[in-house]
């Protein structure tokens, strides 16, 4: 499985200013946003281009250009709209899919209270975005609903992963890219990331 744990020097300083406790949720929400384009821009190195004749400024010269139906992001609600502009910066074009799950806080499993899907899944490469992955029930319960309309290229974007996630999710998905700015240590009791960033929702919405 290729899971790429993402060392920019500019990802890592963010990061790291996201972990201080007290933070803002202006300063989280920017930051979020910010190591989010980061992520997106690892994330997107191996899309396809194809050439293109276009008449520039001194005459005609070949282009390349992003080719197909291209991407559609899936933001997961609601931690997940926090890293949604930062996304679309980098991909301004890009359709958006909306699926809406929530961790049960006991049983830590997640349950689905929305879904709406952009059309012609199965042509294009869907980028789920979430700040964190802890146990992986979120991420396993959303691509298995994008299977199942169709996808057939799933890439994850996450600010702090647990290795306990990881694990999961490679024994259900082992077809999934993980993008993530940090591998954290490991889920406390609660099914918390250590030492993670705390509860990213609430920190981007209060
Ligand atoms: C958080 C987070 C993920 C999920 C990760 O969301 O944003 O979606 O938990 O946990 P898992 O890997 O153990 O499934 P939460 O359920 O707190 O909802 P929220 O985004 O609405 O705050």
């Amino acid at each position: 499985m290729k899971i790429v744990e993402v060392h920019h020097p500019l990802i890592q300083h963010k990061l790291g200013l996201m972990r201080r406790a007290g933070i803002s949720t202006k300063e989280f929400r920017e930051l979020a946003s910010e190591v989010a384009s980061l992520l997106t821009y690892e994330a997107t190195k191996d899309l396809e281009t194809v050439e293109q004749r276009i008449e520039g400024w001194a005459g005609p010269l070949t282009v390349h250009q992003i080719k197909g139906k291209k991407v559609t992001i899936v933001p997961i609600l609601r931690a997940g709209l926090g890293m949604l502009p930062g996304v679309l910066d980098m991909i301004p074009a890009a359709k958006v899919s909306v699926v809406g799950l929530q961790r049960n806080e006991e049983t830590l499993e997640p349950i689905t209270y929305y879904e709406k899907l952009t059309g012609r899944m199965d042509e294009r490469i869907a980028l789920i975005v979430d700040p964190m992955l802890a146990t992986a029930g979120t991420l396993v319960a959303t691509v298995d609903m994008l299977k199942a309309a169709g996808c057939k290229r799933i890439k994850g974007l996450f600010l702090v992963a647990a290795p306990e996630g990881l694990k999961r999710i490679e024994a259900a998905h082992p077809d999934v890219e993980i993008y993530t700015a940090s591998i954290d240590e490991r889920l406390n009791e609660h099914g918390y990331i250590l030492p993670g960033l705390g509860d990213a929702g609430d920190k981007i919405f209060g």
